[in-house]
């Protein structure tokens, strides 16, 4: 069968490189893809007009290069394209697509819409009310700050699609209002920010559970229940978002991740599928969304319980980069069961060990950061650990297997994914290999998959 990935993340370096091991593919496209994707067999990369999927140029041609290629199936990797509609683009020319359809990808693209799904099918997460006035805002936030003692911080998040820009964790008034004022009346996120949430922070430590979801609406005569779906979560992980060691820095779009993360416990997995995913999928059966595709819980756990801090509804980037080294599965076969409905009776199994992915940035990020300079790559050194590179920001050359020309272009250059027998020998192996690269002003946490 013939791929089409969409994206040029390492994320999608990641899942194009899992796809070519299935026997399964014949001919994999990224669109538009990166220096990484281009040097995995059976793929090459496609231009993308405007260099934008999630644009209306960008999608007519995708769909006119799968009707033309006959790509038997294309799966999406980022949320700004599912949030336009692409899937729902895609199946009106009857042309296969791994995603939410547009009004499935609200639970990522509309905070508001996800947390009313939420208290709707009682998924457990932090009390929240959603604004659409500044001035009813903060009569809120005042309240929240104007009582006896110390207040917790209180978590503003912009409605819409940010880039990762639109959630502030305000300690106090002052900065509540600069938040409120600069997403609802200055509109630096644009249209985002005209409504928001405003939720109780909760205190914890963050896991990711990236998963599997098949969804299909049929006839509703007989109840919800009866609704074929179903969501087949991955073993866990953890991003570490903040730029520097020990959790400090600004936020950034994930500094390296580790698989699974390690203390989420069996207690914890038993209580996300009860609190969690199985209220999810009874809520995405009951509003009969169509929704084939991939599904990321952002948890926050505390004492073996788990509350949803967000859905993604695609996965999750650099999460994806150390689980799916991990998956002792078809992925291509995984994508076509979700597609098809036998999701259910797919034979998902995972290795033993760890995987740890720490991300090498580009000096400057994540603030305006250096770009065009040469990566070199020791293959020697990196054959040596068994590690592998995925390529996020990195064009040109021939992919990393042969790097002369390979170029930074983006402020996360790379991730290096070592697999070890436990977490310790993961990272161990993961930041030996990180030595076989190199490239002017590269910089990396040292503690992945130690410290939030
Ligand atoms: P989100 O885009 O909703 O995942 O939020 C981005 C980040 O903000 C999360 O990864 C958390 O670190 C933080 N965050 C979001 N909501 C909360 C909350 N209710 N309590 C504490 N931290 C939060
Ligand atoms: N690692 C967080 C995300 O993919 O949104």
């Amino acid at each position: 069968m013939k791929i089409l990935v969409i994206g040029s993340g390492g994320r999608e370096h990641a899942m194009v490189w899992k796809l070519a091991q299935s026997e399964k593919v014949e001919a994999l496209y990224a669109a538009p893809g990166n220096g990484g994707t281009a040097g995995e067999k059976k793929c090459v990369n496609i231009p993308v007009e405007e260099g934008d999927p999630a644009s209306p140029e960008g999608m007519e041609g995708l769909v006119q290069f799968a009707a033309r290629e006959k790509i038997d199936l294309t799966v999406v990797g980022p949320e700004a394209p599912l949030a336009a509609g692409i899937v729902d683009r895609f199946r009106a020319e009857g042309l296969a697509a791994a995603g939410p359809d547009q009004r499935a990808a609200r639970l990522e693209s509309s905070k508001v819409y996800a947390k009313a799904f939420m208290k709707k099918y009682g998924v457990r997460a932090a009390e929240s009310r959603d604004f659409t006035s500044v001035v009813e805002a903060l009569a809120h936030a005042r309240k929240h700050f104007g009582g006896q003692g110390p207040a917790k911080p209180l978590v503003i998040k912009a409605d819409g699609l940010a880039a990762g820009k639109g959630v502030v964790v305000a300690e106090n008034l002052r900065d509540t209002e600069a938040a409120l004022r600069s997403f609802m009346e200055e509109k630096t996120l644009g249209a985002s920010g005209a409504s928001v949430v405003l939720e109780d922070f909760l205190e914890g430590k963050e896991v990711s559970v990236l998963a599997a979801v098949s969804a299909v609406p049929c006839d509703r005569k007989g109840g919800a229940e009866n609704i074929a779906g179903t969501i087949v979560p991955f073993i866990s992980a953890r991003d570490h978002k903040r730029r520097f060691d020990g959790g400090l820095g600004p936020n950034t779009g994930g500094m390296g991740a580790i698989a699974p993360a390690p203390d989420f416990t069996e207690a914890c997995q038993k209580d996300f599928v009860t609190n969690i995913l199985s209220p999810t999928l009874a809520g995405i059966k009951a509003e009969g969304l169509d929704y084939r595709g991939f599904i990321f819980f952002g948890l926050m756990i505390r004492d073996d319980v788990c509350s949803l801090l967000e859905y993604n509804v695609r996965l999750g980037d650099p999460e994806t980069q150390a689980v799916l080294p991990l998956m002792d599965a078809d992925f291509a076969a995984l994508c076509l069961a979700i597609h098809d409905g036998s999701l259910g009776n797919f034979p998902l199994k995972w290795k033993p060990g760890a995987v740890c992915a720490p991300v090498a940035v580009a000096a400057g990020y994540p603030g305006d950061y250096r770009k065009g300079d040469p990566i070199t790559v020791n293959e020697a050194a990196l054959a040596k650990t068994g590690a592998r590179l995925f390529v996020a920001g990195a064009q040109g050359g021939a992919g990393v297997a042969s790097s002369p020309g390979l170029r930074t272009s983006g402020g996360r250059v790379l991730a290096v994914s070592a697999l070890g027998s436990d977490a310790g020998e993961a990272r161990e192996k993961a930041y030996r290999s990180l030595e076989a690269v190199g490239f002017e002003g590269m910089d990396y946490r040292r503690d992945i998959g130690r410290e939030n």
